[in-house]
């Protein structure tokens, strides 16, 4: 039986992956703060499918109870890591709180990189096994997302593509899931009004759709968007690097003085 450990599954999108994978005859290692949420959801989800769920009650900008949840990982025997813990901050970059944007930073950075670190050795001695990465549409348009959340989904998104151009070949394959607005509190808990927002998405959608993805082995997964070829455009424009890159500053660069 394979086992996936779930970070941030205690509400939200992460909650619908451990639902979704449990029926996909999964063991669970459901990972958050709330223990009293993650054993309503395993008795939830003991009641339904016939899976093994083991809590993990962590604060994952702790660097000790982080350390556990590495521990955890390193065991070996982890097939699927969904690293989907994550809080939104909003305002602007200049009016930030300086300790805010550091939690933050914790939350959405050092953890799913730390944790995807503790994994990859035995995945690739395996030669097998999945990450699933969450970051956001907001990565590709961080105009529209002021402050730092948009910069924490981006490195998501290029520590996907980085990770899966490493061990896809060895057997592990990385997915990177880039929802937009998606119905969880996630809004609610950054101060944000939902009811303002066009186009949210049901979660229950939104982690099906990312799940397709994932059948498919898709290497960036974005559930809203239609039409699929406007992401292919954007990845041959950036094939670009670096076939244009030069060893010397392109002329315009040059001092003419
Ligand atoms: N919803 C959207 O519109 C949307 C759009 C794009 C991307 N995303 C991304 O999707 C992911 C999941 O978001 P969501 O919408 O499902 O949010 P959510 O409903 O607020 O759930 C967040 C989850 O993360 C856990 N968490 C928060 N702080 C934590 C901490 N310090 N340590 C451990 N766990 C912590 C929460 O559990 P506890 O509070 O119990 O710890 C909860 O289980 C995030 O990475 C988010 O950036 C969401």
């Amino acid at each position: 039986m394979q086992t996936a450990l779930i970070t941030g599954a205690s509400a939200g999108i992460g909650a619908v992956y451990a639902r979704r994978f449990a029926s996909r005859g999964f063991n669970l290692v459901l990972v958050a703060r709330s223990s009293e949420k993650l054993e309503d959801l395993s008795a939830e989800i003991a009641s339904t499918h016939a899976v093994e769920v083991e809590i993990l009650s962590a604060d994952l900008t702790n660097p000790a109870q982080l350390a556990a949840v590495s521990e955890r990982l390193s065991k070996g025997d982890i097939d699927v890591l969904v690293n989907n813990a994550g809080a939104a901050l909003l305002g602007t970059f200049e009016e930030a709180d300086a300790a805010a944007m550091e939690r933050l930073l914790a939350l959405n950075v050092t953890a799913p990189t730390l944790l995807a670190s503790a994994v990859v050795p035995g995945m690739v001695k395996r030669g097998s096994g999945a990450i699933i990465n969450l970051g956001s549409v907001v990565s590709l348009m961080p105009q529209y997302f002021p402050g730092i959340y948009s910069a924490t989904k981006s490195y998501m998104l290029t520590l996907s593509q980085g990770l899966s151009a490493e061990v896809g070949q060895k057997g592990v394959y990385v997915q990177a899931v880039l929802p937009a607005a998606t119905r969880t509190e996630i809004w609610e808990k950054a101060g944000a009004d939902l009811s303002q927002i066009p186009n949210v998405m049901e979660v229950d959608d939104l982690v099906d759709a990312a799940l397709v993805g994932f059948d498919l082995r898709e290497a960036v997964t974005i559930p809203p968007l239609a039409d699929a070829g406007l992401w292919d455009a954007l990845e041959q424009a950036r094939a670009v690097f670096p076939s244009g890159l030069g060893g010397s500053p392109a002329a315009r660069y040059l001092n003419h003085s």
